[in-house]
């Protein structure tokens, strides 16, 4: 389930963010591109406004667009968004399926195929739902305005990423029984109902894209070679 319905308004491009130009293609055929080439994923469900997303996917290659089974309108949050890609997965898989699903942010363009496969891998081994993660490389303040009120321990902190997941029945159920409102990822929705939640290495090139430096950052990443499951430059 890819999320890509959000308007991006950090970044404040013209379009929404999941569709923004990223080295010549759009932010989210990279997440669809490391999914398919990780081997772990049979199928996606593209949650976003259906103009933009018909045209962008219009422009992929004929795996790619094969990959893609759903376009489906996402919602006002996160939450809502990746809730009505959940219901396209039970549409497509039938009542009594229970597949293993990963949640991942087209804003998230850098994910290499091997963490797809990680996630994928550790669902069911000893945890409900999993995330990948990476340690904080700064010291993390605790703050009230601009004053330091704690300083936490960085042994005991990660910085969730996506690829998030879990088997289908329990997202269903997460989301079913949060309470209100959004959510940071899907992991709290899991959390929430007492499930155990994994972490598995995340890498510090899977940062979302939210405001213009990220973007630069990313295109000169990609430039460089550093997404070679893409293929040649668009
Ligand atoms: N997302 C979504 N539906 C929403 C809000 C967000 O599908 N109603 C998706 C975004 O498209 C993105 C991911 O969730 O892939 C993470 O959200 P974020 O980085 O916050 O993206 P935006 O909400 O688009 O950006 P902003 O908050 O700056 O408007
Ligand atoms: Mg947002």
């Amino acid at each position: 389930v890819v999320p890509a319905a959000g308007r991006g308004e950090r970044l404040g491009a013209p379009g929404p963010k999941a569709f923004a130009d990223l080295a010549g293609r759009p932010l989210v055929a990279y997440g669809l591109a490391a999914a398919a080439a990780s081997g772990a994923v049979e199928a996606a469900v593209v949650v976003a406004d259906l103009g933009p997303a018909e045209a962008a996917l219009a422009r992929l290659g004929a795996d790619l667009r094969r990959l893609v089974r759903a376009v489906v309108p996402g919602g006002a949050t996160r939450r809502e968004s990746v809730r009505a890609g959940l219901a396209a997965v039970r549409q497509a898989v039938g009542a009594a399926a229970d597949p293993v699903v990963l949640v991942h942010d087209a804003a998230r363009p850098l994910a290499p195929p091997a963490l797809f496969a990680r996630v994928a891998e550790a669902v069911g081994a000893g945890a409900a739902a999993v995330l990948c993660a990476r340690p904080s490389p700064d010291t993390v303040k605790q703050i009230a305005g601009d004053l330091v009120t704690a300083t936490l321990p960085r042994d005991v902190l990660a910085l969730a990423q996506t690829p998030q997941g879990a088997r289908l029945s329990l997202l269903e159920r997460a989301h079913r029984e949060w309470p209100s409102g959004d959510a940071g990822d899907d992991a709290l929705l899991v959390e929430a109902l007492g499930e155990t939640v994994r972490v598995v290495a995340g890498t510090p090139f899977n940062f979302k894209i939210t405001s213009a430096e990220d973007l630069a950052l990313a295109e000169a990443w990609v430039r460089s070679g550093g997404t070679p499951w893409m293929g040649p430059p668009a």
